[in-house]
């Protein structure tokens, strides 16, 4: 039996610009997609993606990251007054806690501009130009507690040019990620 019949109910937290928040919500609004984008989170409450959620018509909520343990109690009501089944993080720059990912104990994705294994965490382009790589790329991930640890669900490469230096290696990795994160949601939930 499917473990996760009809419409997911989906969450996306930002704490930014919000253009993977932009691309998922044009993919939730297809008729055969898997989910419904119930509510945006952001710790920061001028995020620009914001905005956006706001106008499509989704619940949006910028909730001030003073205290992780506050804010995380917070975004855990919400999440269950609404029935979220899954958590898409999309550029939220926060480390979720070990507690906030039991507690919650649903599935919690991620993007990350890397070719994960490879540079986990911060400055994920220029560390891939530094070291001479030949492709970047961008990886849809499972949250666990370990830091962008989590199995990887979709990967996609880029080549690095020559002549690339980080703004535009951002731009093209950032394509692939509004490409490859729709694609991931539908491959983890069929393949649950
Ligand atoms: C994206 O490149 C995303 O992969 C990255 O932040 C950017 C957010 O852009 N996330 C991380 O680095 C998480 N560690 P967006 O707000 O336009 O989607």
């Amino acid at each position: 039996m499917e473990k996760y019949p009809g419409k997911k109910n989906i969450a996306v937290f930002i704490s930014g610009r919000g253009s993977n928040l932009r691309s998922l919500i044009k993919y939730s609004k297809k008729k055969n997609s898997l989910i419904k984008i119930k509510l945006t989170v952001s710790n920061n409450p001028n995020a620009e993606g914001l905005k956006y959620a706001f106008k499509s018509k989704i619940k949006t909520y910028g909730i001030k990251f003073k205290n992780k343990s506050n804010f995380e109690k917070n975004v855990l009501k919400l999440l269950k007054k609404n029935n979220i089944d899954i958590v898409c993080l999309a550029g939220f720059m926060k480390i979720l806690s070990g507690s906030f990912i039991r507690k919650f104990s649903r599935p919690i994705l991620n993007i990350h501009p890397s070719l994960l294994p490879k540079y986990k965490g911060l400055n994920t382009h220029e560390r891939a130009i530094k070291n001479k790589d030949k492709f970047a790329g961008a990886s849809v991930h499972k949250v666990t507690e370990k830091l962008d640890s989590g199995k990887v669900i979709l990967q996609k490469k880029v080549k690095i040019l020559k002549s690339d230096n980080v703004k535009i290696l951002e731009k093209k990795v950032l394509k692939v990620e509004h490409e490859i994160y729709p694609k991931a949601i539908d491959k983890f939930l069929t393949n649950l």
